[in-house]
């Protein structure tokens, strides 16, 4: 969608935002795959909600995009524009056990800058890309943790309410890979409250859960981490695995040969090839152990 509005396109200086338009989704997702359309890149997050009012004045559809990397987005021209964080300058701000961290932030430097800090917990976390605000809006986890565990209070943008707010981390409910948090809402800051551990004591434990995921996990392929989420008491992977479909391909997509439940843009993928691929999983995983898999990975399907 391009942003034509002469009205809309003056005022988003002085909001604080950078219009780039037809912007490559395949450059901002993970999995790389994706449409082109207007991105607004947000600098002042205390504008946001004039910004929304002008975009619905003006009759532009939005969506909001975080890091990018738990999202399969259509092909072609969208037909919404995407907003998205600028990277914070100063993005963790530690005071005793509490981090203060932006949701643009990187998980990977908040969780070693946090160790830095001799502030632990969130080991397990290492190796998970993609943003804070990502991570918080989908309870992010691994190896026994989740972030939710440690969240006192984020900083949001409601936009049923249309304004900014901060919610006490008892008012969000955190359950696996699922809170409770509106689709709309947009994360802007969050304040951790993190185990008091040597230096020392976190960088081996973050050492343990990135040769974990090396040798579990194709880091080095185009995916958005685990597209199912495991059903109760069992996992997604190894069932897929099971039925002997890691390297089974639709198109450019397949299943990768080091994890069966990561599915990775082998070769040039379209959103119809890794839908297909998807569909086609879910559907042997049906037949085959009666189980019907929830995506994990989100689809922005038009
Ligand atoms: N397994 C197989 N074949 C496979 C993959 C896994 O047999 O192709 C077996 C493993 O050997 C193991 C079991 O399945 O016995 C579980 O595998 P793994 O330890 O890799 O964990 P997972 O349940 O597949 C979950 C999360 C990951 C997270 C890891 C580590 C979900 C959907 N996935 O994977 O999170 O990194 O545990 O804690 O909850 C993500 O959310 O995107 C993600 C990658």
């Amino acid at each position: 969608m391009r942003i034509r509005e002469p009205k809309v396109v003056s005022a988003l200086p002085e909001l604080g935002v950078e219009l780039r338009p037809d912007a490559a989704l395949t450059q901002l997702t993970s999995l790389g795959i994706g449409g082109t359309t207007d991105l607004l890149v947000i600098r002042q997050r205390q504008h946001l909600p004039q910004l929304v009012a002008l975009l619905r004045e003006h009759g532009v559809v939005f969506r909001f995009l975080g890091g990018g990397t738990n999202l399969l987005v259509a092909d072609g021209e969208l037909p919404y524009v995407v907003l998205q964080l600028a990277r914070p300058i100063h993005d963790v701000v530690i005071d005793g056990a509490f981090a203060q961290v932006d949701a643009a932030s990187d998980l990977g430097r908040t969780v070693t800058y946090c160790a830095k800090n001799n502030l632990g917990g969130m080991e397990g976390l290492i190796g998970v890309p993609g943003t804070v605000g990502g991570a918080l809006r989908m309870n992010a986890g691994a190896y026994g943790m989740q972030i939710g565990s440690y969240v006192r209070e984020v900083e949001l943008y409601r936009a049923a309410a249309r304004q900014l707010e901060i919610l006490r981390g008892s008012q969000i409910s955190f359950e696996y890979r699922h809170t409770s948090f509106a689709p709309d809402d947009i994360m802007l800051a969050v304040k951790l409250e993190l185990p008091s551990k040597a230096f020392r004591e976190i960088l081996e434990g973050i050492r343990v859960c990135n040769n974990k995921r090396r040798s579990s996990q194709p880091l080095n392929q185009k995916s958005a981490g685990c597209i199912f989420k495991n059903p109760p008491g069992a996992s997604a992977g190894r069932m897929i695995d099971a039925l002997g479909l890691k390297g089974h391909r639709v198109g450019g997509a397949a299943v990768s040969d080091r994890h069966a439940n990561f599915f990775v843009n082998l070769d040039h993928a379209s959103s119809a090839d890794m839908h297909g691929l998807i569909a086609d999983v879910r559907e042997r995983v049906r037949a085959a152990h009666g189980v019907e898999l929830e995506n994990e990975v989100i689809f922005w399907k038009d």
